[in-house]
């Protein structure tokens, strides 16, 4: 990737002579993303500002796991770095960084009322606004619609649906001589993903969501016991137990080479997919997660997302913030969803027909993103990190067969009681 193109320098040379330009050229760093689609489909708007303004881009790959890119932010602020302008925040972060990042309502010019309030909301704290919404995640069932057809089997709406036309399909796919067919490939590596895929079952089966509004732990509960013991009987039946070191990529790769019947996994494994190389293209369809059973039981995606905020230790504040209202405008969003399906924070854009005919699942679930499930981030505040392992090592240890689901949870609710102490 080039970042310092000599003909973007002369250009901006240039403009600076002819006085185009009042303030001096800057070079801005950027955090596109961790995968190289999502550096793709970033990079290429930051490229585009930067011919526009005559500033320089440079781009930051983020680890892949967001608990590890959450470590590395905390290091640089800690030593006030101005290495990284813009910062890709999770939706969970704001709580997290809010002391380190920069209001943006001085620059946003009420541009924010345009997205979803929820996500504003999300990322205001105290009245300042600490990120712009770029684009909002839910978890989502994925499954190959030709398999289905195939073993006459309708999409599930429950786990248990789920794991019964998993076990068929994969009995015959396996016989037929696929013998590393997996039913349903999901994320359980220790980690955010983890945590994410956790707070779908227990909430799918009405066990709460860890911490009340209250911000009361009510993990432990029977309805949670059956979500995480749903989850650990698919562990080595119709989930290799390599599942266990699974992220959302290693899902992916999976599932597109066509070695699985379902998936779980975000908006973004779409446009991949579908993509001209893949083995399944044309042949994949995305339903609602399924529920669970019980009292309270319901389709469950976890929340997700990431905004675009401003390092507090930036030397270019005001270019930054420039960057990033041209990243979350409607033109930039529109085309990261029909090139690489990141649902807009923009409601209009779910009405737009050419960003609804490259993604249908954007208008037919709908629904499912309004109802996505939080995790207790806005609860836990500075404390969710600690929350968010607790809750991975537990589900990690009830899938790997290290720990019972009651006890988990017992032990669960211990930690997240210390980690509160008094309060959040
Ligand atoms: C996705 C979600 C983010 C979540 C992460 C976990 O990127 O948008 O909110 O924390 O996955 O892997």
């Amino acid at each position: 990737m080039t970042t310092f193109p000599a003909l973007h320098r002369l250009l901006a040379a240039a403009a600076l002579v002819a006085g185009a330009t009042t303030a001096q050229a800057a070079t801005i760093t950027i955090a596109c993303g961790a995968s190289a689609p999502e550096i793709e489909h970033c990079w290429k708007h930051a490229e585009a500002w930067a011919r526009k303004t005559g500033h320089t881009v440079r781009n930051y790959t983020q680890p892949a796991s967001a608990t590890a890119a959450l470590a590395v932010y905390r290091q640089l602020f800690a030593a006030k770095s101005s290495d990284i302008d813009i910062i890709r925040v999770d939706v969970i972060w704001p709580g997290i960084l809010k002391d380190h990042l920069l209001d943006l309502k001085p620059y946003s010019l009420g541009q924010e009322a345009e997205h979803f309030p929820a996500l504003v909301a999300n990322s205001t704290i105290g009245g300042r606004l600490l990120g712009m919404p770029w684009y909002t995640d839910t978890g989502l069932l994925y499954y190959r619609a030709d398999l289905l057809a195939k073993y006459k089997r309708p999409a599930p709406t429950t786990w248990a649906e789920l794991a019964a036309t998993a076990a068929i399909v994969q009995a015959g796919e396996r016989a037929a001589g696929q013998k590393d067919f997996q039913g349903f490939v999901f994320q359980a590596k220790s980690g955010e993903s983890l945590t994410c895929n956790a707070v779908e079952w227990i909430a799918s089966f009405g066990g709460g969501r860890l911490v009340d509004e209250r911000g009361d732990i009510t993990i432990n509960n029977p309805q949670a016991v059956r979500a995480l013991a749903t989850a650990a009987q698919w562990v080595g039946s119709i989930s290799s137990v390599g599942v266990l070191n699974y992220a959302e990529e290693d899902a992916r790769g999976v599932f597109q080479n066509g070695q699985a019947l379902f998936m779980r996994n975000w908006p973004y494994a779409w446009s991949l997919l579908e993509s001209p190389d893949s083995v399944v293209r044309g042949k994949v369809g995305v339903s609602p997660l399924p529920k669970g059973d019980g009292p309270g039981a319901r389709h469950a995606g976890t929340l997700g997302g990431w905004q675009l905020a401003v390092s507090k230790y930036s030397k270019h504040p005001e270019v930054a913030a420039d960057l990033v209202m041209h990243m979350a405008s409607a033109a930039v969003q529109k085309d990261r969803a029909i090139r690489g399906s990141f649902n807009p924070t923009r409601p209009a854009l779910y009405k737009d027909p050419q960003v609804v005919a490259a993604n249908s699942f954007m208008a037919s679930l709908l629904g499912t993103f309004e109802d996505s499930v939080a995790r207790p981030s806005g609860e836990a505040g500075l404390k969710y990190p600690s929350v968010s392992l607790a809750l991975s090592n537990a589900a990690h240890d009830v899938l790997g067969r290290k720990a019972t689901p009651e006890a988990a949870v017992r032990k669960l609710e211990g930690q997240l009681k210390l980690v509160r102490r008094e309060r959040w």
